[in-house]
């Protein structure tokens, strides 16, 4: 059987830390090989994937997912094979994708797919016969995103257990902030979502998070997030069970039901999303209020400790005046991509 990675929890919670404590290792010996090109020592990188090749199906748009991967996979000695879009391949003369996976999994040793359907990363897997990694699955999941972010949280915050993290933005649609909601319920992070509205987390993931981890995240709207950086202590949420089964309703606004009986707390990290409008299904969420973080906001003294991260891209969520403040972590989450994902390939290809 081959070792598939569809979803964040085809992981366990000992080989995410593990991946995570060899991503920060890897990190530095890809620091040390950088050092020795200007006269320091280098260190070895293992040449784990030497002889193997990986096969990169993209059937959407990528730069970092993509490009990450096949950095990863030269870097640890491998090979990369690639249709550079997938509409140049047999897939245009109506090619299901089972029949593909089935067959470049005879031309390479790990396949990583990117599709635009939900769940097309399991189908794909049920007909391949070697590993395959899914970057990305229509507005289901993108695990290995996920990886990236929960490693340059940590590395931050120096754990993940306790901290408070907000989500905003396309919660509806993006696949990003579905792996990360379930990752960070997992590691018992405190999680606050800011939906635009009409773009709130489906139902059944939040039932799962519920069901899996005893956990309901406090619902926050676009607004508050001035309130939140002005007055951080007005946020507030149970900390003496906050992850206990609590019953599950809804999504509904409920940030004012937990400010009772609770210590304040600090946002620790704010987690923006854009706007899925590729996978948009009707226009009603036109013109609806989004997060957006400008100086204004992030400058304020009450946000000092928040670390502000997007898997980018962004298209107008974060001001650009924001990008030398050492808080901004988006390009330290691109830049991860590489070892995490050289951490993760050595992994599926060891099994
Ligand atoms: N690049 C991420 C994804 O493919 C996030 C985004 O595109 O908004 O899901
Ligand atoms: N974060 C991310 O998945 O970026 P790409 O869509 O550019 O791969």
């Amino acid at each position: 059987m081959s070792r598939h990675v569809l979803a964040i929890s085809d992981l366990s919670d000992e080989e995410i830390e593990s991946i995570l404590r060899r991503a920060e290792e890897m990190e530095a010996t890809l620091e040390r090989r950088t050092e020795a090109a200007h006269g320091g020592d280098a260190g070895a990188i293992p040449r784990s994937a030497a002889g193997r090749i990986m096969a990169t199906l993209f059937y959407e748009p990528s730069t970092r997912t993509r490009l990450s991967f096949e950095a990863a996979m030269w870097r640890l000695g491998g090979a990369v094979i690639s249709a550079s879009d997938m509409k140049s391949s047999s897939a245009s003369k109506g090619e299901t994708l089972a029949d593909t996976a089935k067959v470049v999994s005879s031309y390479a040793d790990v396949l990583v797919l990117r599709h635009f359907w939900d769940g097309a990363a399991r189908v794909a897997a049920e007909h391949a016969d070697v590993p395959l990694i899914n970057a990305g699955d229509g507005s289901h999941e993108h695990p290995t995103q996920t990886l990236c972010d929960l490693y340059t949280l940590k590395r931050a915050k120096g754990t993940l257990r306790g901290i408070t993290v907000a989500i905003g933005g396309d919660l509806k649609r993006g696949r990003t902030a579905h792996s990360l909601v379930r990752a960070l319920a997992r590691f018992k992070a405190n999680i606050v979502i800011i939906p635009a509205r009409g773009m709130e987390f489906p139902d059944w993931l939040l039932q799962k998070v519920a069901e899996e981890y005893g956990y309901r995240p406090t619902v926050a709207r676009p607004g508050d997030l001035k309130a939140l950086a002005r007055d951080v202590n007005a946020l507030y949420l149970a900390p003496a069970r906050p992850h206990q089964l609590t019953l599950f309703t809804d999504t509904e606004f409920d940030l004012q039901e937990r400010l009772a009986e609770a210590e304040p707390i600090t946002l620790d990290a704010l987690y923006m999303t854009r706007p899925q409008r590729e996978r948009r299904d009707d226009t009603t969420d036109d013109g609806v209020e989004y997060l957006r973080v400008d100086t204004d906001t992030f400058q304020d003294p009450t946000m000092r400790h928040t670390v502000l991260m997007h898997p980018l891209p962004r298209t107008g969520e974060i001001s650009s005046a924001l990008d030398r403040d050492p808080r901004a972590l988006y390009f330290r989450q691109a830049a991860s991509g590489v070892p995490v994902r050289m951490v993760l390939v050595e992994m599926v290809l060891a099994e």
